[in-house]
């Protein structure tokens, strides 16, 4: 029941048509008494700015969720940004502090690897394939490193991103073999698409399922469609695959959890 005490969290997107964190992140504040909603916002890139400012200024905001494609200039509107945020530059949430000061933070990697492991796919000790190097990859690509694989190759169209990513990591996990590589499958246990690529009709795969081995586990962060191009090919392979849903139902817990 939203009332006068209810905090607002916009979802900041564009275009917004295809986000799914309204439920799960409203049905978990339902879930847990919690008198906080969720409400998407379609704010297009040239008039992010202004709509950071100007929510600053509200009093009943808890924070701002970020998703495609904000994630990465929000970052400069925080006041302070917390943990792997600091050195990616990216964030998917900012909490409003009391004072109307900002703080940014990063669950993307810890979400996706909880729902990895919710599903029994521990990546730990795993050779693992990551296609992108944008805002939820560059989250991935962290806490995959963090979690222990034994192998992390992050391939990017644009190859100077993937490059730049590898680098920080290597930094603050010099002992992970990982590094920027080409988006040929064959030879890993997991693959994740970690582009924006599926979410539109006619895009292309974000790798040949013809080299994907029929062992490997094929891991999706869009959600929306439920079943990506690159799912249903990978599952027409004999591969195992692994929805996008699955992150942001184990992410979720630790957005509020941030928010309260
Ligand atoms: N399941 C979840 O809980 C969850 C959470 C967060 C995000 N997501 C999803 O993750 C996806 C990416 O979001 P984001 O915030 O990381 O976006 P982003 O920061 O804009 O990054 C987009 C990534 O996709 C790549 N890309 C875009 N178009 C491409 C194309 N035509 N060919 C090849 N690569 C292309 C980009 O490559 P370049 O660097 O070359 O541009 C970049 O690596 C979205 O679908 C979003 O909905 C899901």
């Amino acid at each position: 029941m939203i009332s006068g005490t209810t905090r607002f969290v916009p979802l900041l997107a564009h275009p917004c048509r295809h986000v799914r964190t309204p439920g799960v992140f409203n049905a978990e504040c339902a879930g847990r008494e919690l008198d906080m909603v969720m409400v998407p916002l379609d704010v297009r890139p040239d008039m992010l700015a202004q709509t950071i400012a100007a929510l600053r200024a509200m009093d009943n905001l808890a924070g701002m969720v970020i998703t495609i494609p904000h994630k990465t200039e929000v970052a400069q509107y925080c006041d302070r940004l917390t943990g792997a945020t600091e050195m990616l530059g990216v964030c998917n949430i900012i909490r409003r502090e009391t004072d109307g000061s900002l703080t940014g933070a990063m669950f993307d990697g810890e979400g996706f690897v909880a729902g990895l492991r919710h599903r029994g796919h521990d990546p730990a000790g795993r050779r693992v394939l990551l296609i992108g190097a944008g805002g939820a990859a560059s989250g991935l690509a962290h806490a995959l490193a963090g979690a222990g694989v034994a192998r992390l190759t992050i391939a990017n169209r644009s190859a100077e991103k993937a490059e730049t990513l590898a680098r920080q990591l290597k930094a603050v996990f010099p002992g992970t073999d990982l590094g920027a590589g080409p988006d040929d499958p064959a030879g890993y246990d997991l693959v994740i698409n970690g582009t924006s690529l599926g979410m539109h009709a006619g895009d292309a795969l974000p790798v040949d399922p013809d080299r994907l081995g029929p062992g490997t586990l094929v891991a999706e962060v869009v959600m929306q469609p439920d079943m990506t191009p690159l799912l249903a090919a990978a599952e027409a392979r004999g591969c195992r695959i692994h929805k996008g849903i699955n992150m942001i139902e184990q992410q979720v817990r630790l957005l509020v959890d941030f928010l309260i």
